[in-house]
């Protein structure tokens, strides 16, 4: 067996002297997906971040591909092939669907004309819109917008926060299905931030539920996950 793509071991995050999340490990393989679930404030974001190089942890370690990235500058983690899709949507308004994608594709040594063509083929929507501004897109559109400038650069690794949040249940489908594509495509490992319970366990391999900062449960993404994850979250909530 080949090494982890992703090993997260007993990190601890803070901000300033406030615990976020403490103790937490797990470890992706290549290709595999892991969503992490769990109510508001449970230190999902935090994980993202810290994986991205956005918030050094206070302790334990992070490794992709048998490397310490752990205190790397978020550009280095970027450059390793670890793309970071942030709540909200990443894109620029003013520019065109085009120019959008050409930017995350010119950090490309390659074709990035190329690379363009290959998210039309991917995201059929916005090859349709490819000359239109970004902000003229509707909610679903630039979102998987985000999403495909996500992926341009055909990292090993990508990290998406609240990929659906606030979209309709049509939209989130149809970007699920590209995700999925790209997947398949690329097999890039993915760890999936998701308050859509339903959606991110039909996508994911496995699971983890943080609960106030902690690692409460974690486990294969099936129906067994969804009862489980239900239980603590309507426990947590009464
Ligand atoms: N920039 C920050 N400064 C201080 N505390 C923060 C900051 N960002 C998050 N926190 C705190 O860290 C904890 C974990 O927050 P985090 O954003 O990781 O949770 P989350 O699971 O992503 O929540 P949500 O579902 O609302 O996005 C919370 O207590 C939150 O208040
Ligand atoms: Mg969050």
């Amino acid at each position: 067996m080949s090494e982890a793509m992703i090993e997260v071991k007993n990190l601890t995050l803070k901000y300033g002297d406030a615990l976020a999340v403490e103790d937490v490990s797990f470890s992706l393989a290549k290709g595999e997906c892991l969503t992490i679930l769990g109510a508001n404030g449970a230190g999902k974001s935090s994980i993202g971040k810290s994986l991205a190089g956005l918030l050094p942890p206070s302790s334990g370690s992070i490794s992709m591909a048998g490397d310490d990235i752990t205190s790397l500058d978020p550009y280095l983690i970027a450059q390793r092939g670890l793309s970071y899709l942030p709540e909200g949507r990443a894109i620029f308004p003013t520019l065109t669907v085009e120019e959008n994608l050409m930017l995350g594709a010119r950090k490309l040594a390659e074709d990035p004309k190329l690379a363009v063509q290959h998210a039309y083929e991917l995201f059929g929507r916005l090859g349709e819109r490819r000359k239109q501004q970004a902000r003229t897109l509707s909610g679903g559109e630039q979102q998987m917008l985000a999403v495909a400038k996500a992926l341009i650069t055909e990292p090993d690794v990508l990290v998406v926060d609240e990929l659906s949040l606030g979209l309709a249940p049509i939209v989130i489908a149809d970007i699920y299905t590209a995700l999925a594509a790209a997947r398949v495509k690329n097999n890039v490992t993915i760890v999936l931030i998701e308050q859509y319970i339903d959606r991110a366990l039909s996508f994911a391999d496995r699971a983890m539920l943080m609960v106030h900062g902690h690692e409460v449960w974690n486990g294969p993404a099936d129906s067994n996950a969804d009862s489980i994850v239900r239980s603590f979250l309507s426990g947590e909530a009464a």
